[in-house]
């Protein structure tokens, strides 16, 4: 640092002393121009004004008369000498030192008298500097000599020196003024800055609190760039130093906790050169128009947490529906984009859908059919075949895609999500027989009788069964699959493997409950944005205690079944009248189909004929938010509510169950839970309930309302432990560890051929339809 500030105080020094010298020498050069220009004009002046006089006694020509008339004359002025000179140049007569004239320079002289023009020219001789002006002098217009005036200009070098003089404090007052100035602005603006930065850098490497954030990034405002790197430097600082000591904590308590690291370390070591293919519905991220803005959005889906972390660790590859308004704008020529759009680590290929496709595969198969059919909740599936003629179209559409983007790629992992795509499997695994493919389930599997009523059954189970593994929530949805196989198939299966074979390829079946991204590793007890109070005055609300429930608005999540079950509670106990408040936040789902339409305007008028029937002036039953909450404000909600209620008429698993649970980190709160959802086999410290029992709900509301602190913090701590050691990552890397440990068949062995040849291209794939 002591370097760079002389080296900085020699170059200002420098620089400005050399600027200085040389704007001064050319003032004194000017200065010293027109000084002579003036004495000039004064000496012709003084000159001509002599002339006349001295004419008139040249043309008497007595030599002692010009002589006494040049004395004369010399002595009105103050020059330093007067000469006359005759036509040939010869001095007739000086009055001044002696012998001055005779060391002149002859110029000026020899000028006047042979051209006949005036003449002046500087001269000097040691110390002594003149100028010396000769103009001819002439008697009865002929040429008769020279009157030569020499006139000290020794005030004009006096005078440059005094200049030079006062330049020289000048510079030197200028270069303090301005070094002083350097200084301290390079202090302020550069040096403190920088010192912060470096402070906080050593703060963050010696593991201490980085309290000097925000003051760092407002100094360092001049230099945002460098800023910015160094804030995301910190942040990858800070967040691998939590992710290190939990590894660390964890290995000390010789626990196998599941971190988004972990995962990535896991599936590297495992899969090494392979890639990962993974094929969902939902994009994990969005392109949406607002205004006349692009934003990038998350959709609020646990499965971008969990695949995240694996497609980051082998920069894989994730083929998903493009619905975003903006999506078509924000790809490349091959409808491609690398995400997270600002880190980006993998790929996310967008397939486009016309709204033909949307509602005969989506809307209608998928979310008319197989989603009433896997979810008793006594909703008629609805099965036409269009909407058949349209899912087997995109699900071609999609395997084309995927099978595209895994060209080039040898020993590919595909992982499919869903009942979107039941036909994936197979069509992967005929045209590259080498791939591991894995397809999870995330809803359930109905028992054969029930599954039995789709008229495309078998072509279903048939396009599962091209998958290596198949995954379900639950050990139960995978017997009901096993036994759906037996029943509608020609095929082997072994329960005690949990194993189906059919057409020489074996397909393994297992649950794998999945999870939230609940690894212990965020600092415990965070602050909320909002205090509980903060929140009830936002939302107007004026009550003692709140129920919480968090869905989307679906048939199958029982929110008319749980609103009624808390109208009984008030009914009951009326001592909670003008206590109580129920939140229900409601996100607007596949809002095209009529039975989504039907159950909205059911749960409305259920809310305001309960809202009607108890509320004072103040104070409201139920409060019904019907729109997408953030995470964040869904946080707030679970933290601020003594009881949630997941009351599913039927659920594949029901994450709000086990988002509720890793929010109370202060290790309070009560859930009631539906026996019908995959989460009751695993909380089981949760008031679990049937919801179909309006009576029996309400009293496990009211248990939980009046549960003692005690036993509250004991269920709770022991669901805590559950769900953060069995966290997303720890299902990611369950189902995809299996995958890999999977023993294929060679090749050759699987005849999926009567649906597609092995060795099919992408593009036959499309073309074909299964048999
Ligand atoms: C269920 C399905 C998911 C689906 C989600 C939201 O959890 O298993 O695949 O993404 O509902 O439904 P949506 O139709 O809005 O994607």
């Amino acid at each position: 640092m002591k370097f760079f500030r002389m080296r900085l105080i020699l170059a200002l020094v420098v620089g400005i002393t050399l600027v200085s010298v040389a704007s001064t020498y050319f003032e004194v050069l000017a200065h010293k121009h027109a000084q002579r220009l003036e004495l000039v004009r004064r000496v012709t002046l003084l000159n001509k004004s002599l002339q006349p006089e001295m004419e008139k006694t040249v043309a008497g020509g007595q030599t002692g008369e010009i002589a006494a008339e040049a004395a004369r004359l010399h002595s009105q002025t103050e020059a330093l000498g007067l000469a006359v000179y005759d036509t040939q140049g010869g001095l007739v007569t000086e009055s001044g030192p002696a012998g001055l004239f005779g060391a002149l320079p002859r110029g000026p002289l020899d000028k006047a008298i042979k051209q006949g023009l005036d003449s002046s020219a500087f001269g000097h001789l040691n110390d002594e500097q003149w100028l010396e002006e000769a103009i001819p002098l002439h008697v009865d217009g002929h040429m008769a000599g020279a009157l030569v005036i020499l006139e000290d200009a020794g005030s004009i070098r006096a005078e440059s020196a005094r200049v030079w003089r006062q330049s020289f404090w000048r510079i030197a007052a200028f270069v303090l003024l301005i070094l002083c100035v350097t200084l301290l602005m390079v202090h302020w603006f550069l040096m403190r800055p920088m010192m912060r930065m470096a402070e906080r850098l050593r703060r963050l490497r010696m593991g201490q609190a980085d309290d000097l954030a925000d003051e760092s990034l407002a100094e360092m405002s001049l230099f945002t760039p460098l800023a910015r790197e160094v804030e995301s430097i910190s942040e990858s600082l800070i967040e691998a130093r939590a992710a290190a000591e939990t590894e660390a904590r964890l290995r000390d308590a010789g626990e196998h906790q599941w971190t988004a690291e972990r995962l990535a370390v896991h599936i590297r070591e495992r899969f090494g050169s392979s890639r990962i293919f993974v094929l969902s519905n939902r994009e994990p991220y969005m392109h949406v128009l607002q205004g006349r803005e692009t934003v990038c959005m998350v959709p609020p889906s646990g499965l971008v947490t969990a695949i995240e972390p694996v497609l980051r660790a082998c920069d894989g590859v994730w083929v998903a529906h493009g619905s975003g308004s903006a999506d078509a704008l924000n790809v490349d020529e091959f409808d491609r984009l690398r995400v997270p759009p600002d880190d980006p680590r993998y790929s996310l290929r967008r397939v486009w859908l016309s709204s033909e496709e949307e509602s005969g595969y989506y809307d209608g198969f998928s979310n008319e059919g197989l989603w009433p059919l896997c979810h008793i909740a006594h909703t008629r599936p609805i099965f036409r075949a269009s909407d058949w003629e349209c899912y087997q179209r995109v699900n071609e559409k999609f395997a084309t895609a995927l099978l595209g983007e895994m060209e080039g790629s040898a020993n590919p992992i595909v992982f499919v999500q869903d009942y979107h795509f039941a036909l994936v499997p197979r069509l992967i695994k005929a045209a590259r027989p080498a791939a591991r493919v894995a397809i999870f389930w995330h809803i359930p599997w109905p028992n054969p009788e029930a599954f039995g009523i789709c008229p495309w059954q078998a072509r279903l189970l048939e396009g599962l069964l091209g998958a290596d593994l198949i995954g379900f929530h639950i050990p139960l949805h995978c017997n009901n699959f096993l036994s759906t196989v037996d029943r509608v198939l020609e095929s082997r299966t072994d329960r005690e493997h949990m194993t189906a074979r059919r057409d020489g390829h074996t397909s393994s079946v297992r649950a794998y409950p999945v999870s939230v991204a609940f690894d212990g590793s965020k600092p415990e007890r965070r602050t909320p944005r909002l205090s509980r109070e903060e929140l009830l005055k936002k939302f107007g609300l004026h009550c003692e205690t709140l129920i919480v429930g968090v869905d989307r608005m679906d048939y199958t999540k029982g929110i008319v079944e749980r609103l009624m079950a808390v109208e009984k509670v008030l009914e009951e106990h009326p001592f909670y009248l003008e206590r109580l408040t129920m939140v229900q936040i409601a996100a607007p789902s596949r809002s095209r189909i009529p039975s989504y339409v039907n159950l909205r305007r059911q749960v409305e008028e259920t809310v305001e004929r309960i809202n009607q029937r108890y509320q004072t002036t103040l104070w409201k039953p139920i409060l019904l938010i019907e729109r997408q909450c953030s995470h964040a404000d869904v946080d707030l909600w679970y933290r601020a509510a003594a009881v949630c209620l997941v009351t599913s008429l039927h659920d594949g698993m029901n994450l709000v169950a086990k988002e509720y649970v890793a929010a109370r980190d202060d290790e309070d709160g009560v859930l009631v839970l539906s026996k019908f959802t995959g989460a009751a086999t695993e909380l089981l410290e949760a008031l679990v309930v049937n919801p179909y029992d309006t009576e029996g709900v309400a009293e496990a509301i009211h248990q939980g309302l009046e549960m003692n602190r005690g036993e509250r913090l004991m269920r709770m701590q022991r669901m805590r432990r559950h769900v953060m050691d069995h966290n997303i990552y720890r299902w990611a890397a369950s189902i995809l560890g299996d995958l890999h440990e999977l023993r294929l068949e060679s090749p050759a062995a699987a005849d999926l051929s009567h649906a597609q040849p092995a060795s099919v291209s992408p593009a036959e794939v499309v073309d074909r339809k299964l048999a």
